[in-house]
């Protein structure tokens, strides 16, 4: 169908599932064991409803807002999702188009499968600000080199991943038949060796059954090399030591390490349980945002707090923003608009929201 014609997200991904690789589909949308968590991350969202006020002024309303200082047109930003190029050839160049021309910021993934420099080269104005999203390799000066690309190509923050130094359970990823060679070319890429965004030509039936083995599908290719032993008291230093740019923990999942988070000194923390890609029955989002406000309201006034799995409705980002969220990002729908579109989709991804541009 024509983009013109899409009116919801729901329809942006259908169309994305029919025309992308059954792999890619089955890395994009799976998620941990029965994928409860990920459900729920979106039902949660049905569990609260408005106390909505009348008779106020609203012709002079503005949803733009800052995000670590940083412009952006509505509160939402997309979340860092690897490998963009699974669902179409720009890969996450769509993205980063797609969020200049609407004013929103993209935060680019570790495992992106596009150079962190052809991303930052795909940006409208010099000043689109980007933010990167750090898996921390356990070899400290790998982790080093990393960071100190993307400060010299102008990224603006570090979002840095704590709830994925195990590989999550993504049973369907695992039975969509990732082969060997395919694993060893997405960790090959995701250490820098390969030639970033070239995956393997698809095999035919025969070669992928004669090379079909039993790996942990993409997820276990991802992690292989991250950093198990990260620890308040000495990464958030570390990294303070090493970078002058704001630092943002993702992947806080309760009130207790949001706090945490806010005694380590931290610029933000992001609500995310990786949209149910890692710990199955972690908590919807929505939920820990709900406890923090309850249990513990000085964290939002110390810290800004984004939230990120099962968005997908503009009353799902009001829903956040009135509990504290000062922005909120979306992980799969920016995937599925840039598969099924190209940069165009995004852009129609943003508008949905009814804003007046
Ligand atoms: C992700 N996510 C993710 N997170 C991260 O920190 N680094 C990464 O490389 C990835 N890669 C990734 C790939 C894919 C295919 C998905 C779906 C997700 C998690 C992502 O940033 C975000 O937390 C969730 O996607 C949010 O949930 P929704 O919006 O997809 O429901």
């Amino acid at each position: 169908p024509p983009l013109s014609r899409i009116l919801d997200l729901q329809e942006m991904e259908n169309v994305a599932h029919k025309l992308i690789s059954s792999k890619a589909w089955a890395y994009y949308s799976s998620a941990s064991d029965d994928e409860i968590t990920n459900i729920e991350n979106a039902r949660a969202f049905t569990r609260f409803f408005f106390n909505p006020r009348v008779m106020r002024r609203l012709s002079n309303t503005n949803p733009s807002t800052t995000i670590l200082g940083f412009k952006s047109r509505i509160p939402v930003f997309a979340s860092g999702a690897a490998l963009a190029k699974l669902g179409h050839p720009r890969g996450e160049a769509n993205i980063t188009e797609g969020c200049g021309r609407t004013s929103i910021v993209q935060m680019v993934s570790s495992n992106a499968s596009l150079s962190y420099a052809e991303i930052a080269a795909a940006r409208v104005s010099p000043d689109q600000p980007l933010f990167f999203q750090l898996y921390k390799h356990k070899d400290q000066s790998l982790a080093l080199k990393r960071i100190r690309e993307v400060e010299a190509l102008g990224y603006n923050a570090i979002f840095l991943t704590v709830d994925a130094i195990v590989a999550g359970n993504r049973e369907r990823d695992v039975r969509a038949g990732w082969t060997e060679e395919d694993v060893e070319a997405i960790a090959e890429e995701q250490q820098g060796k390969g030639k970033k965004g070239e995956l393997p030509r698809k095999k035919t039936d025969m070669e992928e059954l004669e090379s079909a083995i039993d790996v942990k599908g993409t997820a276990g290719a991802l992690v292989a090399n991250d950093d198990r032993d990260m620890t308040w008291e000495e990464t958030i230093p570390w990294l303070r030591s090493v970078t002058k740019l704001p630092i943002v923990i993702k992947g806080v999942q309760c009130v207790e390490d949001a706090v945490l988070a806010v005694e380590a000194g931290v610029d933000g923390i992001m609500l995310s349980n990786h949209g149910g890609r890692q710990l199955e029955y972690a908590m919807p989002s929505l939920e820990v945002l709900y406890r923090i406000r309850k249990q513990r309201p000085d964290v939002f006034s110390k810290t800004e707090v984004y939230l990120d799995g099962g968005v997908r409705r503009g009353t799902d980002v009001v829903k956040a923003l009135c509990l504290g969220a000062t922005a909120v990002g979306l992980g799969r729908p920016f995937l599925y608009a840039q598969s099924a579109y190209g940069a165009a989709g995004v852009v129609k991804l943003i508008r949905f929201w009814n804003v007046r541009w």
